[in-house]
């Protein structure tokens, strides 16, 4: 069981952040990752679609064997609050171990939190954020141009138009003066230069990918399912589009090259 893969899926590409958290906190462990490259994004979606979407990918994971699932996307993490419930393996998302580590973080007692719509809609953040410690103040911001700027390849800090929306969306949360942000998006770590030149240094940035790989040891550890073969894991990508699309845009994700260990499947058949 414990050399089983660890299941890894995201509405698209965006999710490469996590795994490559994941592969520098857990070498050790074999990587199953599925993108829904095809039904990306998610969103700006409803409930019952991005409910039904996250089940198709997590079944994908499960007829691979995999020995926990991890759920990358901030929006999944956030509207499908009770995919665990449904899975006979371990599970986490997002929203608990990057809620937990803004509320550790903050010095002032304010933390903004950025993400697509449907997270922010959602709520998420702010209420595990409140049940942890409801004396914080949570600012909640959607900022939905910032996948597809991404996904366009605008990220420098340097980028006039990346300058702009970054304003656009987070002069609200620098006016209040919060202490500690979480980019509570997949694609948002790729724009995190931009972020902090904007908000400034003294602003910590919680990365929600980071800290659930390191939830994800703490779990693994707590269920004595570690991978302690001793060899380096693999990593196996699986998308719903085409894979030379996904592929060329994986490097600026995972900063490596994925060409070889990339597959295409019809999610569409999961139940
Ligand atoms: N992966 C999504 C998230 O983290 C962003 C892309 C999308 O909208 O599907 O929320």
């Amino acid at each position: 069981m414990s050399e089983s893969p660890i299941g890894i899926f995201d509405s698209g590409l965006g999710g490469l952040t996590a795994v490559k958290e994941m592969i520098s906190v857990l070498p050790q462990e074999n990587i199953i990752y599925f993108g829904d490259t095809g039904r990306v994004p998610y969103g700006n979606r409803s409930r019952e679609t991005i409910t039904k979407y996250a089940n198709q990918d997590a079944a994908f994971l499960l007829s691979k064997g995999v020995k926990m699932i991890i759920a990358a996307c901030g929006t999944v993490s956030s509207v499908v609050t009770d995919l665990k419930d449904n899975l006979p393996v371990i599970y986490t998302g997002v929203v608990l171990p990057t809620a937990t580590a803004a509320v550790n973080a903050t010095r002032n007692g304010k933390i903004g939190v950025i993400g697509t719509s449907a997270t922010i809609n959602s709520g998420s953040y702010k209420k595990e954020i409140l049940r942890q410690n409801s004396r914080i103040t949570v600012y909640q911001q959607d900022c939905p141009l910032f996948v597809p700027l991404v996904e366009n390849g605008f990220s420098s800090p340097d980028d006039k138009i990346v300058q702009l929306i970054v304003e656009h969306y987070l002069k609200p949360l620098r006016d209040v003066d919060v202490d500690t942000v979480i980019l509570g998006c997949t694609h948002y770590p790729i724009i995190a230069p931009a972020i902090s030149r904007f908000l400034g240094r003294n602003v910590q940035l919680i990365d929600s990918g980071r800290e659930t790989a390191l939830y994800a040891t703490h779990l693994l550890q707590e269920n004595n399912m570690l991978n302690t073969s001793g060899k380096l894991g693999t990593s196996s990508y699986y998308v719903s589009d085409t894979v030379d699309d996904f592929s060329r845009l994986a490097g600026i994700f995972l900063g490596r090259n994925v060409n070889d260990s990339v597959t295409h499947i019809d999610i569409e058949l999961q139940q």
